[in-house]
Parts: C-alpha cells; sequence; structure tokens
C-alpha cells in the first residue's frame, strides 16, 4: 500500500492533507476531532495581536454560488481571523501539539505591519511547540483596510520586510501564505523567499461579490442593508489556484520554493493535480466545511488507491510530475492534429454539440433528418468546445490523426515533426527553424 507520509519543511505528517486556517481549525475542540477523523495537519485559525480580539459581523457572514443541483461551487466569506483572545488559543494550540505530536500543527499569525508587533507575538507562538507558522497576507476584507492580510500580500517589498522579522525572531518554519488578488504571482513568491521565508502558501480567497439580494439592492451577505466584497473560496477557485502553483513551481526564480497548495481541494484528485503541479501537499477549508472532517477518509484513500494504480509508493514519486509540461502557449505543438469523434451509441440526440458548432465554432457537426450527429472531419478544427457541452461524459472524445495521414481539414499530410509558433511562417516574428 502507498505510503502518503509527507516531510514538509521538515515537518512530518501521516498525509498530505492539511485543514486550512479557517473556522474548521478555530478551537481545541474541531482540531483534536479533525486529528481523529485522520487530518495530517492543520494550519489554526489567523492569531492577531494581544488585546481586545477582532469582531466580527453579526448578521450573515457567507454568500454561495451554486451547480443546478445546488451542490456548493463556490463559498464567499466576510469573517475575520480569530475573535478569540490570543491566550486562548495560544493555551490551546499548546495542549493539542502535545497530544498529537505525529501531526503537523502550523499557527497562522497577522499583526499589523511593524517590527514590534512580530517581535512580541513570535516568542509566544514558538512557546507552543507548533511546527512552524503561516503569515496571513491575504485576507481581503475587514483586516486589509486596517494595513494587515492582503494590503501586505499585495506589495512584495512588505512581504520580503515582514518575512524577514520572522525569521530573526522564530526558529521554525516560515510559510508566507499568499493573495491571489495581484496581477502576477510570482512578484509575492520571489518576495517571500527573498525575505527567507521557507515556503509559500496559496491561495487566499479571492475578491468578491457573489449576488446581489435584488429586493434590498444590495450585495450577499447582506447584513443590515448592506452588503460588502468578500472572499471567494471552494472548488470554483481550483483553476485558478492550481495556474497560480503552477507559475511558481515553473519560475527559475522560485521553482526550488517549496509550496502548500490551498483552493478548492475536494476530493484526491484535486489533491494529486496541485501535487502533481509541484505541491508538497494541500490544505482544505470549503470541503470540510461543506461535508464535514470525515471527508478526508475518503481523500486518503482515494489517493491511496490511484497511487496503488500507478505504482507510486511514495508522494514524492509524483510530487511536480506535471511541472516540466506546463509550458508557455507559443511553445504548444502545431502539428498536433486531432478530430472530434461521436460515439453513437452513448448519444441521446440532445444536439448541444450541434448548436455549440454550428453557432459558435465551425460548423462541423451535421444533424440529419432523424436527429443522428456526425462531425464533418473537413470541416472540424478539434477546439474540443462538442465535448465540454455535450451532457454524456465519454461520448464525444477527441482523436488524434496519425502522422502520414492526411488532415482533411486542410488536405496536408500531418507531420511527425514538432514545431510551434516561433518558427511558424506565418508568425511575423518568427526565428529560423534549426
Ligand atoms: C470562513 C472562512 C474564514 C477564513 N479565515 C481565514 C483565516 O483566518 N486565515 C487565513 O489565512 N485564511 C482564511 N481563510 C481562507 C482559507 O484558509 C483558504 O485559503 C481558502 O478558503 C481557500 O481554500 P478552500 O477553497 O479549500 O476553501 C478563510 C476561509 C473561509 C471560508
Ligand atoms: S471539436 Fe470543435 S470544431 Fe470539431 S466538431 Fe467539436 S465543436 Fe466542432
Ligand atoms: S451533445 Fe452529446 S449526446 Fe447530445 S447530440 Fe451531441 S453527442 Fe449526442
Amino acid at each position: 500500500m502507498a505510503d502518503l507520509t509527507t516531510e514538509f519543511l521538515g515537518i512530518k505528517s501521516p498525509n498530505p492533507f492539511w485543514l486550512a486556517s479557517a473556522p474548521p481549525t478555530d478551537k481545541e475542540y474541531n482540531v483534536r476531532r479533525a486529528f481523529e477523523a485522520g487530518w495530517g495537519g492543520v494550519v489554526w485559525k489567523t492569531l492577531g495581536s494581544e488585546g481586545p480580539p477582532v469582531v466580527n459581523v453579526n448578521g450573515p457572514r457567507y454568500g454561495a454560488i451554486f451547480g443546478a443541483d445546488r451542490r456548493l461551487l463556490g463559498l464567499n466569506n466576510i469573517e475575520l481571523i480569530t475573535d478569540r483572545s490570543l491566550e486562548t488559543n495560544l493555551e490551546e494550540i499548546t495542549r493539542v501539539k502535545k497530544d498529537y505530536p505525529d501531526r503537523a500543527v502550523i499557527v497562522s499569525i497577522m499583526v499589523p505591519c511593524e517590527e514590534e508587533a512580530w517581535k512580541a507575538i513570535l516568542p509566544k507562538v514558538e512557546a507552543t511547540g507548533a511546527d512552524g507558522i503561516e503569515l496571513n497576507f491575504g485576507c481581503p476584507h475587514g483586516m486589509a483596510e486596517r494595513g494587515m492580510g492582503a494590503a501586505v500580500g499585495q506589495v512584495p517589498e512588505y512581504i520580503q520586510m515582514v518575512t524577514e522579522w520572522c525569521k530573526k525572531y522564530y526558529s521554525k518554519p516560515v510559510i508566507v501564505k499568499l493573495t491571489p488578488n495581484i496581477t502576477d504571482v510570482r512578484f509575492p513568491a520571489r518576495a517571500a523567499k527573498n525575505g527567507g521565508g521557507d515556503a509559500v502558501s496559496l491561495i487566499n480567497t479571492i475578491n468578491s461579490i457573489v449576488s446581489v439580494d435584488l429586493d434590498q439592492m444590495a450585495p450577499e451577505p447582506t447584513v443590515g442593508g448592506k452588503g460588502t466584497h468578500g472572499g471567494y473560496c471552494g472548488p470554483a477557485v481550483k483553476p485558478i489556484a492550481m495556474n497560480m502553483v503552477a507559475e511558481i513551481a515553473r519560475c527559475p526564480e522560485t521553482h526550488d520554493l517549496p509550496i502548500s497548495a490551498i483552493g478548492g481541494v475536494t476530493t484526491w484528485k484535486d489533491a494529486a493535480e496541485f501535487m502533481a503541479l509541484g505541491a508538497g501537499n494541500v490544505q482544505v477549508c470549503t470541503a470540510a466545511m461543506t461535508y464535514g472532517f470525515n471527508v478526508v477518509k475518503e481523500m486518503i484513500s482515494g489517493l491511496s488507491n490511484w497511487m496503488d494504480e500507478k505504482g507510486y509508493t511514495s508522494t514524492q514519486d509524483f510530487i511536480g510530475m506535471a511541472v516540466p509540461n506546463v509550458t508557455d502557449w507559443q511553445y504548444l505543438d502545431l502539428n498536433f492534429i486531432a478530430k472530434a469523434k461521436i460515439n453513437q451509441e452513448d448519444c441521446i440526440s440532445c444536439g448541444r454539440c450541434f448548436a455549440a458548432c454550428e453557432d459558435t465554432s465551425h460548423q462541423a457537426i451535421e444533424m440529419s433528418a432523424d436527429r443522428v450527429f456526425t462531425v464533418k472531419d473537413d470541416e472540424c478544427v478539434a477546439c474540443n468546445l462538442c465535448v465540454n457541452v455535450c451532457p454524456i461524459e465519454g461520448c464525444i472524445t477527441m482523436e488524434e490523426v496519425p502522422a502520414g495521414q492526411i488532415d482533411e481539414r486542410t488536405g496536408k499530410v500531418v507531420s511527425d515533426q514538432y514545431a510551434n509558433w516561433t518558427t511558424h511562417p506565418n508568425n511575423p516574428s518568427a526565428t529560423a527553424a534549426e
């Protein structure tokens, strides 16, 4: 059976599934039950400075986007960092770490962007015996307006400066949690590395308004007739998070920076995808909030079964394996030719592929009088739209046209040579092919 043990920054955990800093990890009661359910580690709900804790709204704090079956696809929240006292949290962290030495316990921190504030809290966190810290440079709402969270994460110089303070006053691993509310994630990632950060984690939530109450004429969640932007997370954000993880993993300056991936992880497959793109482990929030702590059991068994099938004995066997295959558009092989093929036995004649191709693609699907749908190879550009709109999975497949055969659309023989845009004759700045 595959070994799911992971060692991230030297911190061992029995599996790569950690709970992200959020409501699932905001108290001892939760974290103990999470560990009993099987989670490999937790990032404790973000701690703030000593003194009166922050105050959350007393109205609704979540908005959501649903699929047609009311499955939660995206969650939006306006919650702040922990609203429990620093002292209580530190006591609980100490007890939990002592009782679960084999699990990763990371403490998330967000204090003002002043050296004294970090200098004051870091020794207290170190005294808990927790395995490391995560710097919350990501919260997009509430705290950002107070000069913390995303307000720091959007300025690489601040990221570097605070990370340096943390390395100065704290001896264990420092993970820098990045905000996606920026243009190019490689800048904050480089700043984290330059500041001495041991790893980055991403993504925190995305600025968003998920819906508008058209009776109150206010964004939702609506608190006393007003709404504000919140942080978006859940399955809907996974593609954005994966691209950002891949960008950091393949950037020459940050490719060796360990990554803890966050954003929409709901199944073992999501985790495997993030890890193939270079993440050493994953963190989960929305899936635990939607399905409860036991969701980790399926993640563990699913990942383990898949690894057995593939012959991977450890997570190290596949971490980063997809990174060399992430490239820029201009390097894609223009001599790769495919055509859509409709499997008539599975087709239910709904006509969606026809409508999509006829109205918005390449008029490459023919509909007969008795509603039999077939692809015209001499028109199909292999865009794949029909595959994505077909309600029957696997009913339409993309079939490669082997080298040596004629592409009926162009009338040319398919070449077995790789050729990309950089050398293409239509490219005004093409370089001569070697
Ligand atoms: C209600 C809620 C509260 C959150 N609070 C924090 C927090 O205190 N600190 C933090 O770093 N991230 C916080 N997050 C962000 C999550 O840790 C995570 O980055 C984000 O939800 C994306 O992961 P997911 O798609 O699995 O939910 C919060 C998320 C939610 C939904
Ligand atoms: S792949 Fe694109 S062009 Fe080809 S049949 Fe499907 S929708 Fe039409
Ligand atoms: S969308 Fe799929 S099921 Fe519907 S007609 Fe096309 S191939 Fe058949």
